[in-house]
């Protein structure tokens, strides 16, 4: 990619820990730096991507399998990279991505049975060389993310549901990616008041990319909102 490649901010975490919350903050900060910023989520992302986001999500997949499910996350974030985030990084936009390739491996990992190197293969053929520039992990005790998530109301989806050993394992496994790929990733502690966390996001972003150095070079004008967007995921909810 050119000189002028965006940077790609991915957010990740268990359910209830706040990202989608703090990849807004997240973008506004940055956009006060005169920045582009397209946030996005997984599964999902682009228009395609968010039709296998329901399939998945309604729990149509979950009978084939984990390995299935693993295939059909990697068919939207082929989807989704191509559409949504390739484009943006190439006009140089900063991304914010609620949600990447981690969560593959952290969920469908944590389900069991699958050999992570089909996993790593599958992260390999969908992202390529985009891979994301920095990964914030934000980490709360399963039982306050269960707590947040099932406050949130609504029937719990495909792996809300899970038991909570399953969400202890999730957990596990973020703080474990996070430690083996330190120049990637940043823990932070999603249990803290959302300020506090949107601070100490902040905090990474700027000690991780330059961002403010950046700023004056990469004013863009933001385009319009895709249509996928417009239904908003607490509206989904
Ligand atoms: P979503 O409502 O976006 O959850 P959250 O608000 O917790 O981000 O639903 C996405 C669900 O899909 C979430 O439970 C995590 C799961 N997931 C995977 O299992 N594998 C993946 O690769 C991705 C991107 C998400």
């Amino acid at each position: 990619m050119g000189i002028l490649r965006g940077r790609f901010i991915t957010l990740e975490g268990g359910e209830g820990a706040g990202k989608s919350t703090q990849a807004q903050r997240l973008a506004e900060a940055l956009r006060g730096q005169g920045i582009e910023v397209v946030v996005t989520r997984e599964p999902g992302g682009s228009p395609r991507a968010e039709k296998i986001r329901e399939a998945i999500l309604s729990g149509l997949i979950a009978p084939l399998g984990p390995v299935a499910e693993a295939m059909m996350f990697t068919a939207a974030r082929i989807d989704h990279l191509d559409k949504t985030i390739r484009p943006a990084l190439k006009r140089g936009a900063f991304v914010v991505c609620d949600r990447f390739a981690d969560s593959t491996r952290a969920y469908q990992g944590a389900l069991g049975n699958i050999d992570p190197r089909l996993i790593r293969s599958l992260e390999r053929i969908a992202i390529g060389a985009d891979k994301p520039d920095l990964t914030i992990m934000v980490d709360v005790p399963a039982a306050v993310g269960m707590a947040r998530a099932a406050q949130r109301g609504g029937a719990p989806d495909r792996f809300e549901s899970e038991a909570p050993a399953f969400h202890e394992a999730l957990r596990r496994s973020f703080l474990e990616i996070a430690a083996s790929e330190p120049e990637r990733c940043v823990v932070v502690n999603g249990a803290q008041a959302p300020e506090i966390v949107a601070r100490d996001i902040w905090s990474a972003v700027q000690a991780r990319l330059p961002v403010a150095g950046e700023a004056p070079k990469m004013i863009l004008k933001p385009k319009s909102k895709p249509r996928w967007a417009a239904k908003s995921k607490a509206g989904a909810k």
